[in-house]
């Protein structure tokens, strides 16, 4: 449909003053975090109650028009993008939080609320939500239920699907599924909740998230590794969750991934490293913590670290994690790139690294890595050298998939926590069977039989 013509539609069904068509509010919803994705909508359609919302999917199923549900648009899969054109929905003036039950320990907020907001709040009373990814001051927990998003901290307290205790969700058509609640436990009939964690925004919107939290740790410190050679800090990192205490984060940055966010935030590197481990440990005990950190220490210097540096304060704390969380951001400056969410069980680690030096040394491609080496679960951006503009429109593919079949064969998985979305829905064969996929496509047909809901994805 055009821009006229659902317009037109949607005016009698809908307030005027949520529906945009003008130029400068379809080219703000045509773009995520991806690379350098476009796709523009016809219409954008900004609700401000979830009765908005059940409009705008009714119409889309009789009309058969096709939806897309954004949030603050951060993905790094093009998830969110309107690739059939149609309505994006634009869910961040739904925001609000609506409860923080200190009691127990919940809170409920509106799908477009932002990640870090809720958790300030919490914070503010002395509660913690764990879910960090590193877009957290935009993304909304729309998105990361979408995404079932991870960040440092899933490492010990996992990807957002374990806070997920309740949902309200708009399917194509209309209906409005209540699921779960503050009930900790609830093995009522199938989990549906679960099902729409991590489903992309393609079964159904959601529009309200009640939400685990837990008492904020008081106590952390992070250590500061940095190595000689990347194969001793990836090597270190089974052992050190299999020895324990277990840390809250541990981090992978190589040297290149280093220098770039170093670069622009003016911070100095220990020299000689080609390679850096950020481990952070927390809890609510000062004395346990400070043993714990000691402990850690002396492991990541038994195996194999040059230095180990200690974050005291929260200050130090927060200097040493902006290297970290400014990387994804510096290393999409170093020209195109296209970036893969690999995940490996831990002890894979050093070999997912030389099978990707491996491709990217023969096909004459560079390969910065860094991410979340707790969860086994690195990012691997192949970046054009520069000047090489032909030889990387030529390999970049072939890189691409020979990078996912060494994944795939180490028993890993082609994303661990960007999604499939668009960019990586051609490798979704090599991380499942037929018959897999065709019960995943059998789930899609139950929720959305006409393919309206964000058309183009995963599949
Ligand atoms: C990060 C994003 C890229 O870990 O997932 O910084
Ligand atoms: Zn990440």
């Amino acid at each position: 449909m055009t821009t006229a013509a659902l317009l037109e539609s949607l005016s009698s069904r809908l307030p005027r003053e949520s529906l945009f068509a003008d130029a400068e509010s379809l080219d703000a919803r045509s773009a995520d975090a991806t690379e350098d994705l476009r796709a523009r909508p016809e219409l954008v359609v900004r609700p401000r109650s979830e009765a908005e919302v059940v409009a705008l999917l009714a119409a889309a199923r009789e009309m058969k028009f096709a939806v897309t549900p954004q949030g603050a648009l951060t993905g790094l899969s093009g998830g969110a993008l309107a690739v059939n054109g149609g309505v994006a929905l634009d869910l961040t003036a739904m925001n609000e939080i609506l409860e923080i039950d200190r009691e127990n320990l919940f809170a409920t907020v509106q799908a477009g609320c932002v990640t870090e907001t809720l958790q300030n709040s919490v914070e503010a009373v002395g509660l913690f939500y764990p879910p960090d990814p590193s877009s957290r001051g935009s993304c909304t927990i729309g998105g990361n239920v979408a995404e079932n998003a991870g960040g440092p901290r899933a490492a010990k307290y996992g990807t957002t699907g374990r806070y997920v205790s309740g949902l309200r969700v708009v399917l194509p058509g209309g209906k409005v599924l209540p699921l779960g609640g503050k009930n900790r436990k609830d093995v009522a009939g199938y989990d549906l909740l679960s099902l729409f964690v991590g489903s992309e925004g393609t079964l159904g919107v959601v529009t309200r998230a009640t939400l685990r939290l837990l008492p904020l740790p008081s106590e952390r410190r992070l250590l500061w590794a940095s190595f000689g050679r990347e194969e001793q800090a990836l090597a270190a990192v089974a052992r050190l969750y299999a020895a324990g205490p277990e840390p809250s984060a541990c981090e992978f940055m190589e040297r290149k991934a280093a220098e770039v966010s170093a670069a622009q935030l003016a911070l100095a590197l220990p020299a000689d490293a080609d390679a850096h481990l950020f481990v952070e440990v927390d809890g609510h005990e000062a004395t346990a913590i400070a043993a714990d950190a000691e402990r850690i220490g002396q492991m990541l210097l038994d195996a194999g670290a040059l230095d180990v540096r200690v974050a005291m304060n929260d200050r130090e704390i927060r200097d040493f994690w902006r290297l970290r969380r400014a990387v994804g951001e510096a290393v999409k400056r170093l020209g195109p790139y296209a970036e893969e969410d690999c995940a490996v069980p831990r002890t894979r680690l050093p070999e997912l690294l030389r099978a990707v030096r491996e491709v990217a040394r023969r096909r004459g491609l560079t390969a910065v890595c860094y991410g979340h080496a707790a969860d086994g679960n690195i990012h691997v951006n192949v970046v054009q050298p520069p000047g090489e503009r032909e030889r990387w429109l030529a390999e970049r593919d072939a890189a691409v998939a020979e990078i996912f079949r060494a994944v795939v064969a180490l028993g890993g998985t082609i994303t661990g926590e960007h999604g499939v979305g668009l960019t990586q829905r051609a490798y979704l064969t090599l991380r499942h069977p037929p018959e897999v996929i065709a019960a995943m496509r059998a789930v899609k047909q139950i929720f959305d039989p006409e393919g309206v809901l964000n058309p183009g994805k995963i599949f």
